[in-house]
């Protein structure tokens, strides 16, 4: 009999939001007239906005004419598409890449987890706490983890707390590590890595030789002067950091699939013998074998987005976003709810009332207000006795949302 993947079976429970959904669905069925307020997995409810539909329409049509048809495209994506989000996404930044270390792909999601691919087992990797589930869950299915102990943490995995005492900001490994996962604006807590932080971060990369890997998947909803969309604004970043986008909470492609992982030239890892070698060639020879890129349609789609007026619409949209933050934050706040996020990123982290469970708090939630979020603890064992709120919903479900939770718990 074939073996299975061993590694899975240390994974703790099911994925996060299936296991929301899973609950939800328990609940709807048993109260099928209750009108749910789904703010809990960060997913866009805005369409697609004209240009980007235009431009996806274009697509398909040319794929309907013998001339303009297109069979697999690069693996990398096209040219054409990387030569788009070079100028208006990072030059913008003074960044300067080649096409050549853009990666074109089907979201963040998957390159976060397919990273993983070109690092060997052997290397240390430290992940904040809470954090985005994908980067624990993966490295326990490689078989880099370990066991977990009883509180959740895996004994192989490095952890960073982050918590309101260090402001949701994680303090360096106190072992060596060789990849460090960051993200910012961060999932869940909403908080974000300013400049001079991120500055420490990649010096510190630097002096001790580990890899950042960089999630900058809500780099598009910063309001604030001083907080980086791109790790390569800080010196020395294309020396030890791999960054990946997203066009899904950017312009509405969370069901369409689009993403992109800038692997630059000068990252060096070492081979086994301790020479250096290029994660850009090893990415590159990995998506060539694994992936066959993204369909044609979706990449014009996603070169609108950067179209001057397909940009006035997204940004129209994520403002849209952002101001459905300030209802959850400040209405919450004001009811005596410890808010934060949500300034510079579509989620609001907060304090659980009365001290509730993450789970306590979301059966309560669900089943008293019919409200959904994302428990806290669901992200990590720091993230116990908070809870998240995503902006991506209906303004006036948001708004009602938050009545809902003021008139229950507000003081
Ligand atoms: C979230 O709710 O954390 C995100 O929607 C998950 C994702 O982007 O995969």
């Amino acid at each position: 009999m074939a073996r299975i993947n061993d590694n899975y079976l240390k994974l703790q429970a099911g994925y996060l939001f299936p296991e929301i959904s899973r609950r939800v669905t328990e609940f709807t069925t048993a109260n099928p007239d209750a009108k749910v307020i789904r703010l809990g997995i960060g997913d866009v409810t805005k369409p697609l906005v004209p240009a980007v539909l235009k431009a996806f329409h274009e697509g398909v049509d040319d794929m309907a004419k013998g001339e303009s048809f297109h069979g697999y495209g690069p693996e990398q994506g096209y040219a054409w598409l990387s030569q788009i989000i070079i100028d208006k996404a990072y030059k913008p930044l003074g960044v300067a890449l080649k096409t050549s270390e853009v990666f074109i792909s089907d979201g963040s999601k998957c390159d976060s987890s397919n990273i993983l691919d070109i690092f060997d087992l052997s290397n240390k990797v430290a992940i904040g706490d809470p954090v985005y589930p994908v980067y624990n869950d993966t490295n326990v299915m490689v078989g880099r983890s370990g066991e977990a102990n009883d509180k959740g943490y895996y004994e192989g995995l490095v952890y960073m707390p982050c918590t309101e005492e260090n402001n949701f900001s994680p303090a360096f490994p106190t072992e060596k590590v060789d990849v460090i996962y960051l993200c910012s604006p961060n999932n869940p807590t909403g908080t974000v890595t300013s400049k001079e932080q991120l500055k420490a971060w990649v010096d510190y990369a630097l002096e001790n030789d580990a890899v950042i890997l960089f999630d900058a998947a809500y780099e598009a909803f910063i309001t604030e002067e001083n907080v980086p969309h791109s790790i390569y604004e800080i010196e020395g970043a294309k020396r030890c950091a791999i960054e990946f986008r997203s066009f899904s909470k950017t312009a509405g492609f969370t069901g369409v699939r689009c993403g992109l992982t800038v692997v630059p030239e000068e990252l060096m890892g070492a081979t086994a013998t301790g020479e250096k070698y290029s994660f850009n060639k090893l990415w590159n020879r990995r998506q060539g074998t694994k992936f066959n890129g993204v369909s044609y349609p979706v990449q014009k789609a996603a070169a609108a987005v950067y179209s001057d007026e397909g940009w006035a619409q997204v940004k129209e949209v994520i403002d849209y976003y952002m101001d459905n933050a300030r209802i959850i934050r400040e209405g919450l706040t004001a009811a005596g709810i410890k808010c934060f996020g949500g300034v510079n990123a579509p989620y609001i982290w907060l304090r659980t009332p009365e001290g509730m469970t993450s789970w306590d708090f979301f059966d309560k939630l669900l089943n008293e207000c019919h409200v959904v979020g994302t428990p806290g603890s669901g992200f990590g064992p720091s993230g116990e006795g908070y809870f998240r709120l995503s902006a991506f919903g209906d303004k006036e479900k948001v708004t009602e949302a938050v009545e809902k939770i003021k008139q229950k718990w507000g003081k």
